[in-house]
């Protein structure tokens, strides 16, 4: 692959800039008037960036006001120095001490229809208190790593909760993840306690999670104790150093004095996977991190905390969960949905019957989702009264215009904002998104920083690419959720995240500016593709394949090309009703493309496929897609959600369907 500006579409400015889109969605004139967040927020934070922050993180109670806001040793930042906090008493206690212990924190629902259990700011007080109480008496103590290896029931967020409010730092692994992936990251982190389940319930069944604690603990010398929630009721085998939770947790008494701690004290650990196979630990504390979660969480998604009804449909595992589910929603007092389960074919109405039950009146969740929807049909949605929903956000990989507008039409009756919200695990918090009473939002583009945020899109010498040009996305400057590092290797953390551009944090991900200025995610850098020497993104060319009306979701990947040094091969998964007649239909996309973005961007190959192969967290794994592509070798699969839908890309490819044959 060419470096990024030597394309010859992009002159020196990098990625080839190739979808247009003209349509714009202004909020109505009640919801701008309403809006929590105006136009002026920008404006006070370009006058004074930091003073900015201090207002935002005085929403917060402290124990003891910083001394400066930031302290700045590229690139490692201090947010409040000096001051001191807790975050379980930011999150819950206060709420109760304001008279709104009554409120609802959560309505769980469980994976098993009947399972539902709804908790009030004052439960959960009592609860994270008792499990604060069992954490001290199993020996944790602050700065002690705890691991989290559970499903989405409420005694996983007590127990986040309870370990924020002793100081001591959780890493929280996907309960979906295997023994080896959980031994390496309880090891690295060095946790000596680890909280579980016996089980969880999938898809409507119950699913083992303990033997999985078992194995990875075998591997484990230093860990002290297990503590076990009885969630499914399975047998499980049962170990001197393991402990019930309705053992410990439920005698405890409901008081616990809570400590305030220091603002750059750890939070979390969360692990994510990068291109390498090491998984980086990433470092969040507290002061800033709950600042910006907060303050994103209020403004981003409207938040009205008396009124509404929020639903964050991600898992805890990963760090949408944790900011999100978790730490932002309780710092502003929300009243949210807790659901267990993932959307399933079994079950198409599930989520829609949820949103009415509940009312919810925000929702956030991930493009595969929608386009999961977008595959099996509006009728699902159209069973259910949805009216009560009025904002909506998405999160986790480019979502395609054609998806937006979906989501807008299909779930949001076509009054509600759409907020494309861009962050990562490492940035903590949503750093590129609308406002939604202010954005005159664009199907496709998270737009611009939020007020406070500082990103710009630069070419290979760092120059930032003007309106038009697409290139490298890059933070110019320290933000309060930034991740403080690498656990235990800062060197790894320098050169990962800061050695690309000198002072630049760089996130990985290509982007580009449209005319207006405005952001367009292109997805990761290292999926861009090099056709005949035009950089382009698999993005673009996946949203021109979605936007023709038999597609529900395409994933694109560059094999290598004897004539064009990459060829484009799509994958792509038709929406429910749409018929696959074949080479026709592979012709009839081609062309699509070439209408929407011009030749070069033509798929050599097109696929039919029944599913792509997705990450737990629902991102598309065009890695393997490129090597079944260039009929490689796949290697490891285990950590996809269904490892069978590999073979059958790959025989679909080996019959050579839906070739150019032009
Ligand atoms: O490539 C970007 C994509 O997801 C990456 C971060 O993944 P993770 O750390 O797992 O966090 C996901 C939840 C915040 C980014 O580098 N990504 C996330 N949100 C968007 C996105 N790509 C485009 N548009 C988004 N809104």
């Amino acid at each position: 692959m060419s470096e990024p500006g030597s394309g010859a579409a992009s002159g020196d400015t990098g990625l080839s800039n190739l979808l247009h889109e003209e349509r714009r969605f202004p909020p109505s004139e009640e919801f701008a008037a309403d809006a929590n967040a105006k136009a002026d927020l920008y404006d006070a934070a370009a006058k004074d960036r930091l003073a900015f922050w201090e207002e935002q993180a005085r929403a917060l109670d402290w124990d003891q006001e910083w001394s400066q806001v930031l302290d700045w040793q590229t690139p490692f930042a201090k947010w409040f120095v000096g001051g001191k906090l807790n975050v379980a008493v930011n999150c819950v206690d206060r709420h109760v001490a304001a008279g709104n212990g009554d409120r609802v924190a959560f309505h769980w629902q469980g994976d098993p229809a009947g399972d539902k259990r709804t908790i009030t700011y004052a439960d959960l007080k009592d609860l994270v208190c008792r499990t604060a109480n069992a954490l001290t008496e199993l020996g944790v103590k602050a700065g002690d790593p705890v691991a989290v290896y559970m499903p989405m029931i409420p005694e996983t967020i007590a127990t986040l909760l309870a370990c924020a409010r002793i100081g001591a730092p959780h890493t929280v692994v996907f309960a979906g993840f295997s023994a080896d992936a959980l031994s390496g990251r309880i090891l690295d982190a060095d946790a000596r306690v680890v909280v579980t389940a016996d089980g969880q319930f999938r898809r409507g069944e119950p699913a083992a999670l303990k033997p999985n604690v078992d194995e990875a603990v075998a591997k484990c010398p230093d860990v002290r104790h297990v503590l076990v929630v009885r969630r499914t009721g399975a047998d499980v085998t049962w170990n001197d150093h393991d402990v019930w939770w309705h053992d410990i947790v439920d005698r405890q008494s409901t008081e616990h004095e809570a400590q305030a701690f220091d603002a750059e004290h750890p939070l979390f650990i969360l692990y994510t996977s990068g291109t390498t196979a090491k998984p980086k630990g990433i470092l969040h504390t507290t002061g800033g991190y709950l600042t910006q979660v907060a303050y994103t969480h209020r403004n981003v998604f409207d938040l009205k905390p008396e009124s509404d009804v929020y639903w964050c449909a991600a898992d805890v595992g990963w760090v949408t969960g944790h900011s999100y589910i978790v730490y932002g929603p309780l710092a502003n007092g929300a009243t949210s949905v807790l659901y267990e389960g993932v959307p399933h074919p079994g079950d198409k109405d599930r989520w829609w019957k949820l949103v009415a039950e509940h009312k919810v009146s925000i929702l956030y969740t991930a493009p595969t989702t929608i386009r999961t929807y977008m595959k099996w049909g509006p009728e699902p949605l159209q069973a259910h009264d949805l009216s009560s929903l009025r904002l909506l956000g998405s999160v986790g990989e480019p979502i395609n215009p054609e998806a937006w507008m979906w989501y807008r039409e299909h779930v949001g009756g076509n009054h509600c904002p759409v907020v494309d919200t861009w962050w990562q695990t490492e940035t903590g918090a949503i750093m590129i998104s609308p406002l939604p009473g202010v954005t005159a939002t664009k199907p496709g583009s998270a737009m611009t920083p939020l007020p406070g945020i500082s990103a710009d899109v630069v070419d290979d010498s760092a120059k930032p690419v003007p309106n038009g040009g697409g290139g490298f996305l890059v933070l110019t400057e320290p933000w309060p959720s930034m991740l403080r590092g690498i656990w235990g290797d800062d060197q790894r953390y320098k050169d990962t995240y800061w050695s690309r551009f000198e002072g630049l944090y760089f996130a990985g991900d290509g982007a580009k500016k449209d005319e207006d200025g405005d952001l367009w995610l292109l997805g990761r850098v290292d999926d861009v593709m090099n056709v005949s020497g035009h950089r382009i993104s698999t993005t673009e060319v996946e949203s021109a394949l979605v936007s023709h009306p038999k597609v529900a979701e395409a994933a694109v990947v560059g094999a290598s090309d004897p004539m064009t040094g990459q060829g484009i091969v799509a994958f792509v998964i038709l929406r429910g009703g749409a018929e696959d007649a074949g080479d026709s239909t592979a012709k009839e996309l081609r062309d699509h493309v070439a209408k929407e973005i011009g030749p070069i961007a033509k798929p050599r190959q097109i696929l039919v496929v029944a599913e792509l192969p997705k990450t737990r967290s629902g991102k598309i794994m065009r890695r393997l897609l490129r090597d079944v592509a260039e009929h490689r070798d796949m290697g490891d699969v285990t950590t996809l959600t269904d490892p069978t839908v590999m073979n059958l890309i790959g025989e679909g490819l080996e019959k050579g369907g839906g070739k150019d044959e032009a």
